[in-house]
């Protein structure tokens, strides 16, 4: 009578059955009596000042409540510093909130809230606010910023410097064999989770509470509080369902602390929804940037030296830059090295967190270089990166926790069937197509939160238990997850455990960003619920009534909510015996984790490797995508169901980033071209093709108590480059932009 464990087991999402009923409730569908409308109107010019703004016709129509502008919002108490979300503090995602000036940085900026009491009398009214501006000349894309570029002190809110070197780099590239010299050009790209952004805010006297889609309850909390000037003990916020996020809800934007202005003004709960357009200039973005890479090798093909520049705009206000530079200075054994971030200030909003911020761009541009060098040198490309591997980061010299790289390209390729690859371009075709094989290392950090992380246990006397952390459920499927690590520390079939999360009332979890949701999250669930487990076993054997009296502890295990003896398991009692005996409704432990600090003494990270079949029709320039084969070893894996799902929609992205996600700003209107799905695409399911996902097993002592390395953005890391190095293969042309699109082909 065991029940195996309900880690690593494919257990089907608890909210699934919400989701997909209509049963699940999202920020905007919260519905409290009385429930007011905001709706934003955006700055039509990208910089200058607004002169005026006529809001006569607009107060007229119908319904409406309050028009609020710069002359009449309240200014905001404190502007917080931006910090990414993990570090558990306030996390705007610039330091700049609108409405407290007549200036305008960027299109879109908000210049009015119009508050009514429906949505459509709210948009209608919003449609009759006329400003006015004067407009003054824009910097907005990288043709026209490029000669005003500096090196930051650092980017990423601080956490990245500017430039960072090993070693000579030009001495190693004077002294190298073969030296490749290639720049990378890169769209913008814009976050499409199927929910967009949205805030309902309540006030009950001075207490707000905030229905916000966020990937961190206290991230929304914290920021709001210090913007408002509030006590974040005034503050709750509840995020029961969001509708995928990918980094566009990890920072916290300007909309949650307008819908609450907007409430405390009409004296009215708000709801505050974005409009798909508006998600293109409110929630930031991956920026548009360019990326030189200059490397040496000797003529087995070792790298000697790797310069990697980056060259973006950011905001007049913030040094934003994703970190590109990161896992590429990381992957390869390299002793000179040289990165440099290069940022010019552009009529554009902070750009933010997308999906393997850096990653996804940084390991295009080198993985597709390591391509040229294979090519040029006649080394396999899975060679040639065995021949680099690093058995220690590069960067600090550190052990790696733990690895599997060599793994994932050696199951990778046998899975893909790599060796039926022939090395030279165009020698594969199927009919009129040509057809290509490439592949790419990935790699993405195991980061840690700097604050503790908390849970809370609570078993009932009926033996079912409730686990909760405030952390909230964006489609990642960490409430599952949760369930099954709950259960196995308690020793509890997993559908007598529930997990609660969402709120800012339960114990703090920082938030969900950079892959760290799952390995901090269920690290503090772990250890609440094994401490719950561990209270209730002493109690046991304290209790001159239970059999398990007098027993060792350590001697005692848990399965099925029933307490035994492991050398004799007859000996024995349920939960439900012991609390009934003892009049005990329920019984409750929280646990806390940190990184330890020994985890600062090694390299962290999540490896893998990328396998794609392209074809293309020479003629028509047209791709399609045949299979896309990842290899990953992500740690223990939690639940294979929803890691693959992860992963598979991280190299759906990759596919997208490679052949189809792009945006651009018109440098004479200084706006954004695409402003929807009908002109921003993203893959659908005529584009996807057979995706397989193989997870590699590792096991990491170093990481948290669980092992577990992350699934959220490895997936992406190195797709676009196994992609374009598959056209190259097919094609012979090596396209070094991204999206890579037809004419580029032809
Ligand atoms: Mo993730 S793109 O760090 O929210």
């Amino acid at each position: 009578m065991t029940t195996a464990p309900a880690v690593g087991r494919p257990v089907d999402r608890v909210d699934g059955r919400h989701k997909v009923t209509g049963g699940a409730h999202y920020s905007a569908d919260v519905r409290p009596t009385d429930r007011a409308h905001a709706v934003l109107v955006g700055a039509r010019v990208p910089s200058g000042r607004v002169t005026g703004i006529d809001t006569d016709e607009a107060r007229q129509a119908g319904g409406v409540l309050a028009i609020l502008t710069h002359e009449n919002l309240p200014g905001i108490a404190t502007q917080p510093p931006l910090l990414p979300s993990l570090a558990g503090m306030p996390a705007p995602g610039q330091t700049f909130f609108p409405l407290q000036d007549e200036v305008v940085h960027y299109s879109g900026q908000p210049v009015a809230v119009v508050v009514a009491d429906t949505l459509e009398r709210a948009q209608h009214a919003a449609a009759l606010v006329r400003v006015t501006y004067q407009e003054t000349p824009s910097v907005t894309t990288v043709a026209q910023g490029r000669d005003d570029a500096y090196v930051p002190d650092a980017i990423f809110g601080g956490f990245v410097p500017g430039r960072s070197v090993r070693g000579d780099v030009e001495a190693g590239l004077a002294a190298a064999d073969v030296r490749i010299d290639a720049t990378y050009t890169y769209a913008a790209n814009h976050h499409n989770p199927i929910e967009p952004a949205a805030t309902t805010a309540v006030w009950d006297g001075d207490q707000l509470t905030l229905y916000d889609a966020t990937q961190g309850v206290a991230a929304t909390q914290l920021t709001v509080a210090a913007l408002l000037g509030l006590s974040p003990s005034k503050v709750r916020v509840l995020s029961h369902f969001v509708g995928g996020s990918f980094g566009c809800k990890a920072m916290i934007w300007a909309h949650p602390a307008l819908a609450a202005l907007a409430a405390r003004h009409v004296g009215r709960p708000v709801k505050l929804s974005l409009t798909r357009e508006q998600m293109f200039t409110s929630v930031g973005h991956r920026e548009e940037q360019e990326q030189r890479i200059e490397l040496g090798a000797d003529k087995e093909g070792r790298l000697v030296a790797l310069r990697h520049h980056k060259l973006s705009p950011t905001s007049p206000f913030d040094d934003w830059a994703e970190p590109s530079l990161g896992v590429a200075s990381q992957l390869y054994a390299c002793a000179h090295y040289e990165g440099v971030y290069r940022l010019f200030r552009a009529n554009t909003m902070t750009p933010t967190f997308m999906r393997a911020p850096g990653e996804a761009s940084g390991m295009f541009a080198l993985e597709c270089t390591m391509d040229d060098l294979a090519h040029q040198l006649g080394i396999d490309p899975v060679e040639l990166r065995l021949r680099n591997y690093s058995e220690t980061d590069p960067t600090t010299k550190n052990p790696w926790s733990s690895t599997g790289l060599k793994e994932c390209y050696a199951r990778g390729a046998e899975r893909f069937g790599w060796h039926r690859r022939r090395p030279a371009p165009r020698s594969h075709r199927d009919g009129d197509w040509l057809i290509g094989y490439g592949m790419a290392a990935a790699g993405y950090p195991v980061y840690g939160p700097n604050n503790p992380q908390r849970a809370r246990a609570r078993l009932y006397a009926d033996g079912t238990a409730v686990v909760q952390a405030a952390t909230p459920d964006f489609g990642t499927g960490v409430a599952t997850v949760m369930t099954q690590v709950a259960a196995d520390a308690l020793g509890l079939p997993w559908e007598r455990c529930r997990f609660e999360g969402g709120d800012t009332a339960l114990p703090g979890i920082a938030a969900a960003v950079g892959s760290a949701g799952a390995g901090m999250i269920s690290a503090a669930v772990h250890t609440a619920a094994a401490r719950l487990r561990d209270q209730l076993v002493a109690q046991a054997v304290a209790d001159s009534q239970s059999p398990l009296h007098g027993a060792d502890p350590a001697a005692v295990t848990v399965r099925d909510g029933r307490m035994m003896l492991r050398d004799a398991p007859a000996t024995g009692e349920t939960y439900g015996d012991l609390l009934h005996r003892n009049f005990l409704p329920d019984v409750e432990a929280s646990g806390a984790w940190s990184p330890s600090p020994e985890s600062h003494h090694y390299g962290m990270m999540t490896f893998g490797a990328q396998f794609a079949e392209v074809a293309v029709d020479p003629d028509l320039g047209v791709v399609r995508v045949r299979r896309m084969v990842g290899a990953f070893a992500p740690g223990r894996v939690l639940n294979p169901k929803t890691a693959r799902s992860q992963l598979m929609g991280g190299m759906l992205w990759g596919l997208g980033q490679a052949l189809l996600e792009a945006n651009y700003m018109d440098p004479r209107r200084g706006r954004w071209v695409a402003s929807g799905l009908g002109d921003y695409l993203v893959p659908v399911n005529a584009d996807a093709p057979d995706i397989e996902v193989e997870l590699v097993d590792v096991t990491d002592d170093i990481v948290n108590p669980l092992g577990v390395k992350g699934v959220g953005e490895i997936g992406q890391v190195g797709a676009a480059a196994a992609l374009a190095n598959a056209l190259h293969h097919a094609t012979g042309r090596r396209v070094r932009k991204l999206p890579v699109t037809i004419e580029d082909l032809l």
